[in-house]
């Protein structure tokens, strides 16, 4: 099939190139043209994508990045996968969804099945993206990507994947187009179900999250270990799933999704309490952090050197967004603090650049890669841990 997919990033990189690898003709359309330019000379910006796949599937013609909206036309399939924000009221964002829309109707002369991979509440497809393209009558199926950056075990192929359409062609149509790089289709009975079975399961974690992060706050009052009791707890064999603590949520999911959910839960009339509760529990973590390390460093951190390791939302993985570590740094260097940063994947971020974890006498462990220097953490004075990876230090 000759494929479209709107939108170059995490989802949409990750799909063209599943794409191309079962030997479909895929077009990678980005607005961003160095990202373009750097996808077609093979160059990957995402884990879980090497540079040398990428590159075979170019020299291969199997995939080309582009910048120009005309290769949509004639695709027989069109994906979009852009991002679907917040606003500064915390309310969907559905701009870049929009955009996707109109560069479709505007584009593509010829019938297609359009399909729509980011997350959004439901009611997307049919009000939000069908209604925008009227000239042509298209196919419409949903399908909310699952993709979980940095998952070794659990990617593109093996996760199993919903499908909901607008018509039953549609969802037959998205069936062979998924069902030639995906072992596990689901069909559910419209659009609608896909799109809030997605929201309902980055809820799922969001309360779950905030949940333990409050009740590591009462174990740690209490003077038990949360992790030790969290353990504990684990060898139950049914009615209980284990979830971490944490300095907060980050990403591009778990902060932002469950507020899509909110918002059509308002309009409709339902006060989705949960969710509010789990934003406040989350965004508070930082705070959190900031006090017990203040604490354990014997009452105040003025002056201090200070090195906060991992600033990325989630181990092995660069990605930056919504990071709870910029709140603890923020806050620590409103302590007066002097706060520099380690992460060999970040890099550079906000400005900044990764600085060694040697020389500090302080050290907070936000987010734990693989390979960090765990040896050059302990060695600095008073070690905070948000990981629970290092033993016998102070932390969450
Ligand atoms: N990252 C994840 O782990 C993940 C997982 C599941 C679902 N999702 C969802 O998938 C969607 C995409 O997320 P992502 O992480 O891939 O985002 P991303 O920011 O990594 O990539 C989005 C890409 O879309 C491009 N873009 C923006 N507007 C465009 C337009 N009008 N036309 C073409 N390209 C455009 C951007 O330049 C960017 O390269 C979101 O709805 C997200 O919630 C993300």
């Amino acid at each position: 099939m000759r494929v479209a997919i709107i939108g170059q990033g995490y989802v949409g990189l990750t799909i063209a190139v599943g794409a191309a690898g079962v030997g479909h003709s895929v077009v990678g359309f980005d607005v961003n043209a160095d990202l373009v330019t750097q996808l077609n000379a093979g160059r990957s910006h995402i884990e879980g994508i090497s540079d040398s796949d990428l590159a075979g599937f170019v020299a291969a013609g199997l995939y080309a990045a582009s910048a120009d909206a005309s290769v949509l036309d004639g695709c027989e399939v069109i994906v979009i996968a852009v991002p679907t924000p917040l606003d500064e009221t915390r309310n969907p964002d559905l701009s870049y969804v929009y955009a996707a829309a109109e560069l479709i109707s505007t584009h593509v002369k010829s019938p297609a099945l359009v399909i729509n991979e980011s997350t959004s509440y439901p009611g997307t497809l049919r009000k939000e993206i069908a209604t925008r393209i009227i000239e042509i009558e298209h196919l419409y199926a949903s399908s909310p990507e699952r993709v979980d950056p940095g998952n070794n075990q659990w990617g593109t192929k093996n996760t199993p994947r919903l499908i909901g359409g607008l018509t039953p062609s549609a969802v037959a149509k998205a069936v062979q187009f998924y069902g030639s790089f995906c072992d596990n289709l689901i069909e559910v009975s419209s659009p609608e179900v896909a799109e809030a079975a997605k929201i309902f399961e980055n809820t799922f974690r969001q309360v779950n999250i905030a949940l333990v992060n409050e009740f590591a706050q009462i174990t740690d009052a209490l003077g038990i270990s949360g992790r030790e009791v969290l353990d504990a707890a684990a060898t139950k064999p049914y009615g209980f799933m284990p979830f971490n603590p944490g300095p907060g949520v980050g990403g591009h999911c778990i902060p932002v999704d469950p507020s899509y959910l909110a918002h059509v839960a308002n309009e409709v009339g339902v006060p989705a309490t949960f969710i509010k509760r789990a934003n406040e529990v989350n965004l508070a973590m930082p705070s959190y952090v900031v006090k017990r390390v203040v604490a354990g460093a014997g009452g105040s951190i003025k002056g201090k050197k200070m090195v906060v390791v991992g600033v990325s939302y989630k181990s092995n993985v660069a990605d930056t967004r919504e990071t709870p570590a910029a709140a603890v740094i923020d806050l620590l260097r409103e302590q007066g603090a002097m706060v520099t940063w380690h992460d060999d994947l970040v890099g550079t971020w906000r400005g900044e650049s990764s600085s060694p974890i040697s020389g500090a006498d302080i050290a907070v462990l936000v987010t734990i890669h693989d390979g960090v220097d765990v040896a050059a953490i302990k060695a600095c004075g008073y070690v905070f841990d948000c990981t629970g990876q290092i033993a016998g230090v102070d932390g969450i």
